[in-house]
């Protein structure tokens, strides 16, 4: 028996869609918790898998969780610094343990993480950083053991502006004994929402949002309250469906600044993309235009929207050449959309996609079909361009949607669109 979403596609998307705390912002905000005595509440955290097992991560070594509604508030101290791999193997994020465990126990030994299969994630960055600052690291059988006598702040330079590494050498830096400047910083919105968390906490942090983040070792981190920014890469989900199938839809909490180059890609004289810090609307007759793009860190084009604005390439006027710089195999969307007629020629990291609109026989030649989502943002873009199909599909796979999507079907079907979860 496996589920799937059925979609009928075709129809215009109209209506307001409401957006919560961002996956990729809650994640590190629960596992930070973890290094305060008193514990933190985040608010507004989604339903979605991802979350599910962070909070088991957490309850697995020891810590309360509490959950009431959307708010989770995570305390109490862990009883083993030892990571069991049943929950850390299945998520990318359980590397948020090495962070927040050595600032808080000054030891961890953590299962070689999991997650999505989108290209080789290494975690050597991390682990420079955390030799800088005085932790001691051995790799053996698939667990990485690290443990420290004192911490020490540290000049640190990633080859790469790395968002879980900035992350995680942001909280040993916290409470590490003097001042660490980490430079080459990724300048994701949710690096600067867990400085905004660990400073609410008590550290000392600036320059979160720029490549370069100076930190004051504090003692000890306190208790507090946070709200996570809310999710750019659902509202660009969104956005990208909108232009596509045409219609008016309204995302509230999208920050239209966090998803400016997918803006400038997506709209023409049909399409209008438009919004404030609140809000975003797109309004569209689901005409698109042909486009060039390379994925890259924050603020250049976001390689988690990468598959989503692939399905609109698929229906767009004209030759799109789609990059994914950021990681090495992020295509398997590219695939699946393949066999349902769409010209998309892959080239290791680069892909050719020829528009079904500038063809003469038209969108006519696509049909719905069985599709596979091999990945969370592969999914969604399954999904974007199953909607602007006229016809029936059926998306398999949907427990990689769930982990960073909250009923992605209800999101859709407020807008008017077709889509049902089913079991075969
Ligand atoms: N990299 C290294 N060494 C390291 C760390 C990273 O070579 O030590 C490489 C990776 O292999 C990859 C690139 O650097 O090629 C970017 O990786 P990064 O560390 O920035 O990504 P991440 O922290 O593992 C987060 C998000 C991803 C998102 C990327 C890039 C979370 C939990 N995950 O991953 O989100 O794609 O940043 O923006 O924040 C998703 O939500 O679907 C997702 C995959």
């Amino acid at each position: 028996m496996s589920e799937y979403l059925y979609v009928k596609g075709g129809g215009v998307l109209e209506g307001k869609s409401v957006i919560h705390g961002a996956k990729n912002a809650v994640l590190p905000l629960l596992a930070a918790g973890l290094m305060s005595e008193n514990g933190i509440t985040v608010n507004d955290c989604p339903y979605i898998s991802d979350v599910d097992t962070m909070c088991r991560l957490l309850i697995d070594i020891g810590l309360k969780i509490k959950r009431d509604g959307r708010k989770i508030s995570v305390f109490g101290s862990p009883i083993t610094t030892k990571i069991p791999p049943s929950h850390a193997k299945n998520m990318r994020s359980s590397m948020y343990m090495l962070g927040a465990m050595i600032a808080r126990c000054k030891e961890v030994t953590l299962p070689l993480p999991g997650g999505c299969v989108i290209g080789a994630r290494p975690l050597d960055i991390h682990l420079d950083g955390l030799k800088k600052m005085g932790v001691n690291v051995e790799i053996v059988n698939d667990n990485i053991y690290c443990h420290a006598n004192t911490l020490h702040g540290a000049d640190i330079i990633m080859k790469y502006p790395s968002v879980g590494a900035t992350e995680n050498l942001m909280m040993v830096a916290s409470v590490a004994s003097g001042k660490t400047t980490l430079i080459n910083c990724a300048r994701e919105p949710e690096i600067i929402s867990l400085a905004h968390a660990l400073r609410a906490m008590g550290a000392r942090i600036y320059g979160d949002g720029t490549s370069v983040i100076y930190i004051e070792g504090v003692d000890k981190l306190f208790g507090s309250t946070i709200t996570p920014i809310k999710d750019r890469i659902v509202a660009g989900t969104l956005v990208c469906a909108g232009a596509l199938c045409g219609g008016d839809v309204i995302i509230e909490g999208g920050n239209i600044n966090h998803i400016m180059p997918l803006k400038h890609l997506l709209e023409n004289k049909t399409c209008d993309i438009s919004g404030d810090e609140y809000h975003v609307r797109v309004r569209s007759r689901g005409y698109l235009r042909a486009f060039d793009v390379t994925s890259a860190p924050y603020p250049l084009f976001a390689t988690d929207l990468q598959p989503q604005l692939l399905a609109c390439a698929c229906f767009s006027d004209g030759i799109s050449n789609i990059v994914e710089s950021v990681f090495d195999r992020r295509f398997a969307h590219a695939i699946e959309l393949k066999k349902l007629g769409f010209d998309i020629r892959l080239n290791d990291n680069s892909c050719k996609v020829v528009g079904c609109n500038s063809h003469a026989f038209d969108m006519g030649r696509i049909r719905g079909g069985n599709l596979y989502a091999k990945d969370l943002r592969g999914g969604a873009g399954l999904l974007c361009a199953t909607l602007k199909i006229r016809g029936d599909s059926k998306i398999f796979g949907v427990e990689y949607i769930d982990r960073g999507y909250e009923e992605i079907e209800n999101m859709f079907c407020v807008l008017g669109a077709f889509v049902q979860r089913k079991i075969e």
